[in-house]
């Protein structure tokens, strides 16, 4: 196991009616900015809830996160905060949302530019603190650093590290709102988050394989009932705290991590404007088959306790394991393939000139390098 230090502040307030908690939670002394998305939260009683917590609190709202959130967007939060001297943020919504935030946390407490920031994380000088009330289960942001920024000029998209919530709220009733579309991409998500930093070798720690296959169980367990939308309340709370265990740290304690599937993703999201975890189940069993030898020990445990095979070659049973990971995410609704989303040729071309340019190379042994994107995408057209 590699040394790690593990640290995570984030302060989770989970279950029905916790939304209450705001008026404890935050801030007395402070001006709130709170940020929303592109209203859901007014048509499932959420904005009601939040308002009514803040009651007698000094906030103002920004509205227009979208999905995939902006830099163009953040950037007219960033004036609002200093402007109207913003003392605390917090976000009600998606990943998005979040996301966005911790973005405007730390670009509104420097002179330089959001998306300078995201290209130059040496400048990070400290944030205006931050919390947030998270009604989509997926990103794991509501318990992590991360945020994922586009910028709409550039059409680029990449994520920058931050520090943590002060606090999230989870009430799973808020999630009863969701489309099924949007509870397939964060089922997706999450299983994908947990596999990035399990799919790499066996050996180096039993217990982060058993908790990571314990939420890949837990998801596929859970998946049927939480596409049906009778939206029972246990189940979505699992589906919700799911999210954020896979990924708050918990899972990747002294791993080797990959990340190829996600790095990926992305481009296809900023080129094509995808939802991020209907393009990660795209990519996901290219990267599984191109780098079928190296991770051929994980695949096949993966297969045999997940998906329960258990016999055949070495080979058969990787392609099966393959084969039923692609499975489950049909199961889902998703599509798996790039040409079902219309997505052809030009943008594998674009997203591999991409990776060639900037000289990345991706994986945990660092050896995806452009020609290897080339080959995972061509193989899932
Ligand atoms: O904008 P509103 O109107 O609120 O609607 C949203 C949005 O249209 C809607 N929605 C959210 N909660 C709802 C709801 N609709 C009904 N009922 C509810 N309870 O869902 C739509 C999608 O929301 P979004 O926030 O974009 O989804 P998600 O949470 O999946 O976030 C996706 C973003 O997170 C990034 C992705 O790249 C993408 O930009 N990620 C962030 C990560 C992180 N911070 O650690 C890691 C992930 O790998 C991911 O990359
Ligand atoms: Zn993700």
């Amino acid at each position: 196991m590699n040394n790690f230090i593990f640290q995570n502040p984030t302060k989770l307030i989970f279950g029905e009616g916790q939304i209450a908690r705001l008026s404890k939670e935050l801030p007395k002394d402070k001006r709130i900015l709170v940020t929303f998305g592109g209203g859901s939260v007014k048509h499932n009683g959420v904005y009601d809830q939040v308002v009514a917590a803040l009651s007698g609190f000094d906030f103002l709202e920004f509205w227009g996160i979208e999905p995939n959130p902006k830099v163009e967007t953040l950037r007219k939060a960033v004036e609002v905060c200093k402007r109207e001297n913003i003392g605390f943020l917090l976000a009600v919504g998606g990943g998005s949302v979040l996301d966005g935030t911790k973005l405007i946390a730390a670009a509104a407490v420097i002179e330089e530019d959001a998306w300078d920031l995201v290209l130059h994380p040496e400048l990070l000088r400290g944030n205006i603190p931050f919390a947030s009330v998270m009604t989509l289960p997926a990103t794991g942001s509501e318990m992590n650093r991360g945020c994922v920024i586009s910028n709409l000029a550039t059409g680029e998209k990449y994520a920058f590290y931050n520090t943590y919530p002060t606090f999230s709220i989870l009430d799973p009733t808020t999630t009863f709102s969701l489309p099924t579309f949007q509870r397939a991409c964060g089922l997706a998500d999450t299983f994908v988050h947990v596999i990035e930093q399990y799919l790499t070798t066996t050996g180096i720690s039993p217990l982060m394989d058993r908790w990571a296959e314990g939420i890949f169980q837990t998801i596929v367990e859970i998946a049927p009932k939480v596409l049906s939308e009778e939206n029972d309340y246990n189940t979505m709370a699992d589906f919700m705290l799911s999210a954020t265990m896979g990924l708050n740290g918990f899972v990747g304690m002294g791993v080797p991590q990959d990340w190829s599937t996600h790095r990926i993703g992305h481009e296809i999201t900023a080129l094509c404007g995808t939802t991020h975890g209907q393009t990660l189940v795209i990519v996901l069993p290219g990267v599984m088959n191109e780098l079928r030898e190296q991770k051929a020990s994980k695949i096949v445990q993966m297969g045999e306790r997940v998906w329960g095979i258990t016999d055949g070659t070495i080979d058969e049973r990787i392609d099966r394991t393959i084969a039923a990971t692609e499975e489950f995410f049909r199961s889902l609704g998703l599509a798996t393939r790039l040409s079902e989303l219309g997505i052809g040729e030009d943008v594998v071309e674009a997203i591999v000139a991409r990776f060639r340019e900037r000289g990345t190379l991706l994986g945990e042994q660092l050896n995806i390098d452009y020609k290897l994107v080339d080959a995972i995408l061509r193989q899932r057209m």
